[in-house]
């Protein structure tokens, strides 16, 4: 618990999503902005004026400011583990930004480093922004399967192509789209979200077989395009599939269960009600063609609420001053969706299952060996335009 009104947060990374939290924290009641850290100087100084903060070129110069309770971690993913991993021990809670990190050995060694700050600060807090699960649909679906409602589910298929990105987006940084930069494509950078959300409403499989193809629309080293199959203990089967490299595209979640589907597109949830159990009726019935009567039922969803990234950090803060855990998700909770993404990569190399949990060094290896073959020469072109709320309206 802090005694205090506000918790004092450090924005550590400027780009684009660091700038807009920074902005995010200046809006909110319970926190302040107490500092920005940028290894770009010139970018520190830039936010530092406009939000009249102190500057910092190093992250272990800032966590030595005591005017600083938390921080809030937007670099580049590798650096998230030591950047947050030096914040813990210094006992500075940490709200980290999706995915915890490239792969499951670091997420682990993030998890670890918390369990022992916390021996020295018991009420220390760790985050994770995943910022989606705020959103009313989502949070309306996890509802709906909560209730139990769908009864035993048999399938789940999500087709998100919605994650649309340019040539000019992947050049944008140094650190992009390469295996030693940033450690992975789509399942690392826009997929944490959704990998994250399956897990979240589904739990996690036993087992995944996976399809990546590598730059197959982009000049980029790493994954632009992936299929999965999923097995899960209940017998529930799952799909994802996703691309950068699709436009139009769609975001569609069909949940079968015995009770019906659940489908979400386009802004609609549409609940497809049996009016009996379609598998008692399967086993029971003497009809050879006969099917289960269904109802076509369109869920309102509440979206008057405020929702993403500002009700995280809201509550990342709120949990710090009260002592309550209010967090959206825990930094540990983080684990099982870098587990998901390393799977379904590990399966693609290797054209074979993978179970989980997964043996962390199995992926690890593989991503020295891919960062120590790549012979891939990176573009670089900073002057790509960038307007990151259009990166949310999906
Ligand atoms: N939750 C979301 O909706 C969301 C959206 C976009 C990005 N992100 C995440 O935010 C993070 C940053 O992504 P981005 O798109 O803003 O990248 P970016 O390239 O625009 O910005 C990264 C910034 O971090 C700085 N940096 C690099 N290493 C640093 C270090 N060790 N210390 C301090 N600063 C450092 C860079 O100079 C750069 O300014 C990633 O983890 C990404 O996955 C989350």
């Amino acid at each position: 618990m802090l005694n205090s009104t506000k918790v004092r947060i450090g924005v550590i990374g400027l780009g684009n999503m660091g700038s807009s939290h920074a902005s995010f924290i200046s809006g909110l009641d319970n926190a302040a902005l107490a500092s920005v850290c940028d290894i770009i100087p010139e970018k520190a100084d830039k936010f530092a004026e406009k939000f009249n903060v102190k500057a910092y070129y190093n992250h272990k110069d800032m966590l030595e400011d005591p005017a600083l309770d938390a921080v809030l971690v937007a670099t580049p993913h590798y650096d998230h583990v030591p950047v947050t991993i030096d914040a813990l021990r210094k006992g500075v809670h940490v709200l980290c930004e999706k995915p915890l990190t490239v792969h499951v050995n670091g997420a682990r060694n993030m998890i670890e480093a918390y369990g022992e700050a916390k021996k020295q600060k018991p009420d220390l807090v760790f985050g994770i922004m995943l910022n989606e699960r705020t959103f009313p649909y989502y949070k309306k679906i996890k509802d709906i399967i909560t209730g139990g409602e769908l009864g035993r589910l048999t399938r789940v298929t999500w087709i998100n192509t919605a994650w649309f990105r340019s040539q000019a987006y992947y050049d944008s940084g140094g650190w992009r789209a390469t295996w030693a930069g940033e450690g992975g494509g789509t399942l690392t950078n826009q997929c944490p979200h959704n990998l994250d959300m399956y897990q979240w409403l589904f739990g996690m499989p036993a087992k995944v077989n996976g399809f990546a193809h590598l730059g197959k629309y982009h000049n980029i080293e790493v994954e632009d395009e992936v299929t999965a199959y999923m097995e899960h203990d209940n017998g529930m089967i799952g799909h994802f599939i996703v691309t950068t490299g699709e436009c139009p595209g769609v975001n569609r979640l069909e949940i079968a269960g015995e009770n019906g589907a659940l489908v979400y597109c386009r802004g609609q949830l549409i609940f497809y009600r049996n009016r009996v159990s379609m598998l008692k009726y399967l086993n029971e019935t003497k009809e050879s063609f006969g099917t289960v009567e269904n109802w076509e039922t369109h869920i309102p969803v509440d979206g008057s609420q405020p929702y993403n990234h500002p009700v995280v950090i809201q509550k990342f803060a709120e949990t710090i001053l009260t002592g309550h855990d209010v967090l959206i998700a825990r930094g540990e909770e983080g684990l099982n969706q870098v587990m998901l993404a390393n799977g379904i990569m590990l399966s693609s190399f290797n054209e074979a299952a993978v179970r989980f949990p997964l043996n962390g060094d199995a992926y690890e290896r593989k991503l020295e060996e891919l960062i120590k073959a790549s012979v891939f020469v990176k573009h670089v072109d900073a002057g790509a335009r960038a307007d990151l709320s259009k990166s949310f309206a999906r």
